[in-house]
């Protein structure tokens, strides 16, 4: 039997205690949680807790978690601002690496990192765990069986998305500065970005979109409505923190597949409660999908990709894709025009994300310079 591989945690916040640490737990003869890092004494000591950790395993500052010789794999669950050097010094010293998403606030860090990971030959995979849900896995799976033909137009709501703090004892509102953030609601959950290009099946090629904020000193967006173009079809992916409609419909030639959650409210954020398929076998109605921890299923992808020499399901350069058409949503608003992808190097929003936005020359319309978001005047 094979060791475990043996993990260093970096960030110990709520989705390395709800998520990260259940699953590692849930997958013993794959992993050995080692090591915990975090600045936040009350964060670490929850964490370390329910890891059952000692002591000696337990750092304030992630170098003395870098310096361990017992480390194969680092998991970064920190904001995502402060990936990339952490990344980089992971890489480096020749260990895999699982990050949370997005990959980075901008496309010029995320690269870098990118190139160390593949310089030093090792594992960099993004946590885009929402390719595991249930209802999802049950969308493609019948997608691939051509029960609806090939899918022309995919929409994805996601407007009732509720605006979770982060921990209470770092900095809860963090995801509202875009400086930390990198975006708004839609850089929080673009999540829905990488389904909406899973479930059209090709990479997403032209983005065009519309943001907006309720109050007059929001400082990111409150809710975007978006268009992802690929060569052949298109996703309208909408999202805001609030109380607007959820749910998918995905649809070809041949019929359309609807999944529906409790109350007509946004999928995570309220349970499944159908999906309906009216296709080439008239319609058929599923309300029981096989129960899934997504992280423990990205987690058990990245374990054999790392036992098994083989890309994770989620790369790097996966990750950077999302993040380019994430930004070229804001980018879009901002201009008013569709965005191609990939956005250059060189381009202020690849070099600083949405703060790149500022050197722009925007017209007045503009919604995101008549919101002032992400500090643009
Ligand atoms: N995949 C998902 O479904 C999902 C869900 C929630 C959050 N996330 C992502 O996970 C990341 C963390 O989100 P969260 O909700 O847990 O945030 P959080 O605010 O709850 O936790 C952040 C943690 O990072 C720690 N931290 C800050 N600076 C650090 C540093 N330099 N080194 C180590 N730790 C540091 C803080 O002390 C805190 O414990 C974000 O990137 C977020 O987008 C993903």
């Amino acid at each position: 039997m094979r060791e475990p591989i043996r993990v260093g945690l970096v960030g110990a916040g709520n989705i390395a205690l709800g998520d990260h640490v259940p699953a590692y737990l849930e997958l013993p003869e794959l992993f050995r949680l080692v090591a915990v890092a975090d600045p936040t004494p009350e964060r670490r000591a929850l964490v370390s807790d329910a890891a059952g950790l000692g002591d000696r395993d337990v750092h304030a500052d992630t170098a003395e978690l870098l310096a361990r010789d017992d480390v194969d794999m680092i998991d970064v669950c920190t904001p995502q601002h402060l990936r990339r050097d952490l990344v980089i010094a992971a890489c480096e010293s020749g260990r895999h690496v699982l990050s949370e998403k997005p990959i980075a606030t901008t496309p010029r860090d995320a690269s870098q990192m990118i190139a160390t990971a593949r310089a030093n030959g090792v594992r960099y995979g993004i946590v885009h765990n929402y390719l595991f849900r249930p209802e999802i896995v049950r969308i493609l799976e019948i997608i691939r069986a051509g029960d609806i033909g090939p899918v022309e137009v995919a929409i994805l709501n996601w407007l009732s998305v509720i605006d979770i703090p982060g921990a209470a004892a770092y900095r809860p509102t963090w995801r509202h500065d875009p400086s930390q953030a990198g975006g708004g609601v839609l850089m929080d959950m673009l999540h829905i970005v990488y389904l909406g290009e899973a479930l059209l099946g090709r990479p997403i090629e032209r983005v065009s979109a519309w943001v907006d904020a309720r109050t007059e000193d929001a400082p990111v967006e409150e809710i975007t409505l978006s268009r992802f173009e690929t060569d052949r079809n298109a996703a309208l992916v909408n999202v805001g923190w609030g109380q607007g409609p959820g749910g998918i419909a995905v649809s070809g030639p041949e019929g359309r597949i609807e999944v529906g959650y409790e109350d007509g409210a946004s999928g995570a954020f309220a349970p499944f409660e159908q999906l309906v398929v009216h296709g080439r076998n008239g319609r058929v109605e599923e309300t029981d999908l096989p129960p899934r921890r997504s992280i423990t299923n990205v987690l058990a992808d990245f374990g054999a990709a790392v036992r098994e020499g083989r890309d994770p399901v989620a790369t790097g350069e996966q990750g950077l894709h999302i993040l380019e058409a994430t930004l070229a949503v804001y980018l879009s608003a901002a201009l008013g025009r569709t965005v191609g992808l990939p956005i250059e190097p060189g381009h202020p929003v690849y070099e600083r994300g949405v703060a790149g936005l500022r050197e722009l020359d925007l017209p007045d319309w503009s919604p995101i310079r008549r919101r002032r978001l992400f500090g643009v005047q």
